[in-house]
């Protein structure tokens, strides 16, 4: 897929909504409301956007819309919440430092950078289809990914989480399941596209992702059909996160044995657990009327906001107040024993923290 040749194909002849918008930063911080609700601290960090309702708890009957008196994405109407881990570098000296957040080009000067959140309706390359898909309901949520993954075949359940290595703002092309193994002049973009096929009943399931599906053969993509367990075709959610690598790109700071220096904040080196978390709160039937029009990115009409209101609802208040590693270097990933971030084998040492954390 290339974006920059699609966007004129699709401004030119809108057949199905494409609604893709900027989120700034809410917060970052240990706190899981989906996986490990009420813990405070959770086991790893976040980047989190939308409406500013979140906490700690986010119960499912948990009004998003009226508790939430702003959000940080464009679409006004969206109190949603959007999270991801956190990247982090890791020097030779065995110290980790935070990785930036850059946002998207056309959404620049959005708090933290952010993410840039699609919901689309139909493959992006297709520009005959128009597909009824139904907006999700108020109590929804949804995972994707395995952070215990740490190889191809761990991954490979879970279509299309991918990184592209960029070497400038349009880079798109050869995304990849693993971290990338070279230099990123620009950065990394970590693209999460969640599973489309809805079982039409749970609005969650004790693994966050049971209630959903991949399309019976072949894909979104491909317009593959639901499955009879999980008949309710929705839309295509999908993160857009870049990583501002460029200030880490002198060889000199990359480990000797010639691996790749990029760590997720719960100590994942290999790339195959990338995972993202998703809680729907948009306003009303505010997505659904969206979803029912034929549109395409901020062109899609419901209420919008500019960057700088959208900023203004950017800065929550921490609940965990601990030093994450922005301009430092920590000798652990917070929430992490020092030994335990720096093992070889981290796939091990992540599943003892799971059930520690459990216990
Ligand atoms: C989160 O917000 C809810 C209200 O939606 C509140 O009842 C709950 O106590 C809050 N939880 C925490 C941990 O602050
Ligand atoms: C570890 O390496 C980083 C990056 O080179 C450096 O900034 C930091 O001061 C070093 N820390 C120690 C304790 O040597």
């Amino acid at each position: 897929m290339h974006w920059s040749t699609l966007i004129p194909i699709l401004l030119a002849a809108p057949s199905s909504a494409l609604i893709r918008f900027q989120c700034a930063q809410l917060v970052v911080e240990r706190l899981d409301p989906l996986v490990t609700p009420g813990e405070i601290p959770s086991p790893h960090v976040h980047q989190i956007v939308g409406g500013n309702s979140f906490n700690a708890t986010m119960a499912p009957e948990k009004d998003m819309p009226a508790e939430s008196t702003c959000t940080t994405c464009q679409f006004s109407e969206d109190f949603s919440n959007y999270w991801t881990a956190i990247l982090y570098f890791k020097a030779r000296n065995g110290t980790y430092t935070r990785v930036p957040q850059r946002a998207n080009g056309g959404f620049e000067g959005s708090t933290g950078g952010g993410m840039t959140v699609y919901y689309m309706t139909d493959p992006l390359y297709d520009s005959t289809p128009k597909s009824k898909v139904k907006a999700f309901q108020p109590g929804f949520r949804m995972f994707v990914g395995d952070i215990n993954a740490r190889t191809k075949d761990e991954a490979a359940k879970f279509r299309q989480l991918t990184y592209t290595c960029m070497s400038t703002a349009g880079s798109r092309e050869h995304e990849t399941v693993a971290f990338p193994q070279k230099k990123c002049e620009y950065g990394i973009m970590t693209s999460l596209r969640f599973p489309t096929c809805w079982d039409g009943v749970n609005l969650d399931s004790p693994d966050h992702m049971a209630h959903m599906s991949y399309p019976e053969t072949g894909t979104f993509e491909s317009a593959g059909p639901c499955p009879a367990s999980h008949p309710v075709r929705t839309s295509q959610v999908m993160f857009e996160v870049i990583w501002d690598t460029s200030k880490f790109n002198n060889p000199e700071d990359w480990p000797e044995n010639g691996e790749q220096p990029f760590v997720w904040s719960f100590g994942d080196k290999s790339g195959y657990a990338n995972h993202g978390d998703y809680v729907f709160g948009w306003k009303d039937d505010s997505l659904q009327k969206i979803l029912d029009t034929s549109c395409y990115a901020t062109s899609c009409g419901g209420k919008q906001q500019s960057i700088a209101d959208m900023n203004k609802c950017a800065g929550l208040k921490k609940t965990v107040d601990e030093d994450i590693g922005v301009n430092t270097w920590l000798t652990a990933l917070p929430g992490m024993h020092q030994a335990e971030s720096s093992k070889e084998d981290q796939s091990k040492n992540q599943k003892r923290e799971r059930v520690e954390f459990k216990a």
